[in-house]
């Protein structure tokens, strides 16, 4: 929760800068971590999301896995104290030296989104004289219901393996001896918030699996992704997503074998509410259309609103006038780098301190220097706070 005594603080810092609820942080992450243990299933936490070491610490001390994209992302997995035996690797495009390092540590699975990928891993392994345990990566063509570049379940997408493919990758893979297929891995898409879609996926995972076991392959593990999506409108009525319902729908309609696990890779339901870009206002400037609030942040800081449109509740923390209406925009020498138009925010005037509500997943990690600006600092509600 941002209070008057953060404010103090959050006056003093140089702005822009990341803010991290870290008792928000553990409270989603034991809640998480305790809804899936009632039904045996594993989560990976999703390090694109966020992969501050302070924060990877924190969920890797939780009792997470991980779920990476980079070779970079698993060395620092491992550094945050993850498992490799814990780590699932996806990408459609993985790199010999990235495969290397990943045999290298001997991960949990490469999620493999291609036959030619699959082949290449294979042949990597065999030069080390070791055995890739894999999952193939499905398309499952279901519509995750959300923005167009964050679904990536559909056939028009790059990810993944279509059904089509089906028997020929499972007759291929059968005739390679260093790759090992343990588990069926599915993800359709990010910031779901239609619960149906979930139902769907389930049904599509049960009828795939069959498929699988009629050429034979049986699998110890079920990969089904990410993807919960939060409420950016409520931060604070939501902070928590209800990972309880979530669960239930995958325990009533996913066919599990006895022994067989279930696995998650979480980004967004884990870190988002616990993150705010923290920004100050340069300028006011009133216009006969718009009145605008000038932050010293940007879309180099926090490029979601930019990118996809997406909505960040705004707060500001220093004014306890009335609302009026405003459009939040930051420096950059673009007109989409504003971070909420028509946005009602108390009285603003020069010099007030801004937070940008739920921006703990994708917002620091997307970053950039663009107009060579300074990339944005972090810090922690359990330091500043001393
Ligand atoms: N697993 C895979 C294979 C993924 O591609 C993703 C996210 C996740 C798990 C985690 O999904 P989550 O639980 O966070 O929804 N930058 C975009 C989101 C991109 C998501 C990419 N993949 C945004 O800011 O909305």
């Amino acid at each position: 929760m941002l209070n008057q005594t953060l404010t103090e603080k959050f006056k003093k810092i140089q702005t822009p800068f990341y803010f991290y609820d870290i008792e928000l942080l553990e409270t989603t992450a034991q809640r998480a971590i305790a809804e899936a243990d009632r039904f045996g299933y594993k989560i990976h936490y999703a390090l694109k999301a966020n992969s501050n070491h302070k924060i990877l610490k924190l969920l890797s001390a939780a009792g997470f896995g991980a779920d990476c994209v980079s070779a970079n992302e698993i060395i620092r997995a491992v550094e945050c104290g993850f498992n490799p035996k814990d780590i699932a690797y996806a990408g459609v495009g993985k790199t010999d030296r990235e495969i290397n390092t990943a045999l290298d540590l001997g991960i949990f699975t490469f999620n493999c989104e291609s036959l030619p990928e699959i082949e290449n891993i294979n042949h990597l392994a065999e030069k080390k004289a070791k055995t890739a345990d894999i999952a193939i990566r499905i398309n499952p063509n279901v519509d995750a219901h959300t923005h167009e570049y964050v679904t990536t379940g559909l056939e028009e997408n790059k990810f993944g393996i279509s059904e089509w493919q089906f028997d020929e990758v499972a007759e291929k893979i059968k005739l390679l001896k260093n790759v090992n297929l343990i588990c069926l891995h599915f993800h359709i898409g990010s910031q779901i918030t239609d619960m149906k879609v979930f139902e769907t996926l389930c049904k599509r995972v049960n009828e795939i699996q069959t498929t699988f076991e009629r050429f034979g392959i049986k699998l110890p593990h079920l990969n089904v992704g990410g993807g919960l999506g939060i409420n950016y409108q409520n931060p604070d009525m939501y902070p928590v997503v209800d990972f309880k319902s979530y669960f239930e729908i995958f325990n009533k309609n996913l066919n599990l074998h006895s022994g067989q696990q279930l696995h998650f890779e979480f980004g967004r339901s884990i870190v988002a509410q616990c993150g705010s870009l923290i920004t100050r206002v340069t300028y006011v400037k009133n216009g006969r259309q718009k009145n605008f609030v000038i932050a010293d942040g940007g879309m180099n800081d926090l490029i979601r609103p930019a990118l996809y449109q997406a909505y960040h509740k705004i707060e500001n923390l220093t004014s306890t006038k009335d609302a009026k209406i405003y459009d939040v925009v930051g420096p950059i020498c673009e007109s989409s780098d504003c971070f909420a138009k028509n946005e009602p925010v108390n009285e603003t005037q020069r010099g007030d301190i801004l937070a940008i509500r739920s921006a703990g997943a994708y917002g620091e990690v997307m970053a950039s220097q663009y107009n060579l600006r300074e990339l944005p600092k972090a810090y922690y509600s359990d330091e500043i706070e001393q």
